[in-house]
C-alpha cells in the first residue's frame, strides 16, 4: 500500500475507484502482500521445515485460505465451523489441528471422521471424552495435550493466554497425568504436545522461556512426541513509530537449541502474522460534526465492522484515501454510527482536512476484523475483495439487509 499521484493504492488499483465501484465499508486484501508473508515465515524457519497451520480464527474467508493453502499451509481451527471452512477451501485433513477448550461431543465426532492431524485436547475431561468416542468408534485416534506453561507472553492482558490465570490448556501436573492416561488407552495416540502463549508478541523472550519449560516438560515425561505445536501469536507493526519488533531470527535460534535436544516436528498455527497487514478497510465519511474541542468525523464503518478498537483499545492507522498537503486545525476522532461510546477508532491531533464523503483507509486489519464482525444494529456485514496487480475479485459479497430481515 502507498500513495501514487497523492492517491492511495493497493497492489495497482486505487481506493477511491474501488470505493466507487464496490462501495464502502469494504475490506481489501492485498494477493502479494499475503505471498511475501507466507513466503517470508517459511524463510525464517525454514533450517527445520515446520508444519505451517494457519489460524482460521484470524480469517475465515474461503477464497483466502485457499490461496493460502496453495502455498502448502495447513490450517489451525477451534470450531466445527472452522474445520468445515478449511475442507472446503481444500485443506487436506492431514495438515488439520485442532485447538479449543470447549470442544464439543459433535465436533469431536466430526474430527474423528474427518480424520484430521491431530486434536490438540485442553482438560482431562476433553480426553476422557476423546478416548470414549474413539472407543465406540473402534478407532485410533492421534491427539495433543495443550500445556499451560505459565508464562508471560508480556502482550495485552485479554489476549495472553500462557498463564495459570488463563482458562487454556493443563499445568504440567495434570499433563503428566495425561500423558499417563494416554498411554494407557488402546484408542488414543499421544503424538503432541501443543503450547500457545497469546497474541500480538513482540519480543522472543517469552517464546524462549516457553520452550525451556516444554523441554523440561518432554524429559520429565520420557515421551517421544512425534510433534511440538508451538501455536502463533507472532506480532505485526501496527503503527510504525514503535520500534519494537519480533525477532525472528531469535526465535528461529531459540527452537533450534530445542530442537538439538529433542527429536520433533515444530508445527506453528499463525494467524495474524500471514494476514493481518494485507487488509485495508475503505470507509467514507458520512458526516463530520463539531463536537467542542474536536471534530468527530463520523464514517460508515463501525465497531461491528472492525471490532478491534472496542475490544482491546488496539488502535489501526487511518489514512487518507486522496493526499493533500493541507493540515487541519482540529483534532480530529474517527468513530462509527453505532449506538455505543465504545464505537470509536482513533482520536488524531494531525491529520489532513477532511470533508464529508472523502474516503479513507484504515489499515492492517486483515486479521480478527471481518472474522469478528457482527450484524450488530443489523448492519450488512462488508464485502471482501482480493486484489493481485490489476486484478479485482469479489471474495465475499456484501450481505444486504434482505439477508438479515
Ligand atoms: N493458536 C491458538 C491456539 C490461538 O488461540 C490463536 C489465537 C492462534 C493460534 C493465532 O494467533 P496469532 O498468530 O494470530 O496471534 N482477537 C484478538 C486476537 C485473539 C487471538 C486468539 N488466539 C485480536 O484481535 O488481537
Amino acid at each position: 500500500m502507498k500513495y501514487y499521484k497523492k492517491k492511495l493504492i493497493i497492489e495497482k488499483i486505487n481506493f477511491q475507484s474501488l470505493a466507487h465501484k464496490f462501495g464502502t465499508p469494504a475490506y481489501c486484501y492485498s494477493y502479494s502482500k499475503l505471498k511475501e508473508n507466507i513466503n517470508k515465515f517459511k524463510e525464517n524457519f525454514k533450517s527445520f521445515s515446520p508444519l505451517i497451520c494457519f489460524s482460521v480464527k484470524s480469517n475465515t474467508n474461503v477464497n483466502l485460505i485457499r490461496e493460502i493453502k496453495k502455498f502448502g499451509l495447513g490450517a489451525d481451527v477451534v470450531s466445527k465451523g472452522e474445520l468445515m471452512m478449511a475442507l472446503k477451501a481444500g485443506v487436506p485433513p492431514s495438515k488439520i489441528v485442532f485447538s479449543g477448550v470447549g470442544k464439543t461431543i459433535e465436533e469431536i465426532n466430526f474430527a474423528i471422521e474427518k480424520k484430521i492431524l491431530l486434536i490438540n485436547a485442553e482438560s482431562k475431561s476433553e480426553i476422557q471424552e476423546i478416548n470414549k468416542i474413539a472407543k465406540r468408534k473402534k478407532k485410533i485416534v492421534k491427539v495433543g495435550i495443550r500445556l499451560n506453561p505459565n508464562t508471560d507472553a508480556k502482550t495485552l492482558k485479554q489476549i495472553s493466554t500462557g498463564k495459570s490465570e488463563n482458562k487454556f490448556g493443563v499445568n504440567s501436573k495434570t499433563f503428566y497425568e495425561l500423558v499417563n492416561y494416554c498411554k494407557n488407552s488402546k484408542n488414543i495416540n499421544l503424538q503432541c504436545l501443543s503450547v500457545h502463549i497469546g497474541s500480538q508478541i513482540l519480543d522472543h523472550k517469552p517464546y524462549e522461556k516457553m520452550l525451556k519449560v516444554v523441554s523440561n516438560i518432554i524429559n520429565k515425561t520420557k515421551h517421544s512426541f512425534e510433534f511440538v505445536d508451538l501455536g502463533g501469536g507472532m506480532g505485526i507493526s501496527y503503527n510504525k513509530k514503535i520500534k519494537k519488533k519480533l525477532s525472528y531470527k531469535k526465535y528461529n535460534s531459540a527452537i533450534k537449541n530445542f530442537l538439538r535436544k529433542h527429536d520433533t516436528k515444530i508445527i506453528f498455527e499463525p494467524g495474524r502474522s500471514i494476514i493481518g497487514d494485507t487488509g485495508t478497510l475503505i470507509s467514507k465519511i458520512i458526516y463530520i460534526k463539531d463536537g467542542g474541542s474536536k471534530k468527530f468525523i463520523i464514517l460508515d464503518a463501525a465497531m461491528n465492522d472492525l471490532m478491534r478498537p472496542a475490544l482491546y483499545g488496539a488502535i489501526h492507522k487511518i489514512l487518507p484515501v486522496n493526499k493533500s498537503n493541507s493540515v487541519s486545525r482540529y483534532i480530529y476522532e474517527f468513530v462509527g454510527p453505532i449506538c455505543e461510546s465504545t464505537d470509536k477508532f482513533v482520536t488524531l491531533k494531525k491529520f489532513q482536512k477532511l470533508k464529508e464523503s472523502d474516503f479513507v483507509a484504515i489499515c492492517d486489519v486483515g486479521a480478527y476484523g471481518m472474522s469478528l464482525s457482527s450484524n450488530y444494529n443489523l448492519r450488512p456485514k462488508p464485502v471482501e475483495l482480493l486484489i493481485k496487480g490489476t486484478n479485482i475479485r469479489v471474495i465475499k459479497d456484501r450481505q444486504k439487509h434482505s439477508d438479515l430481515i
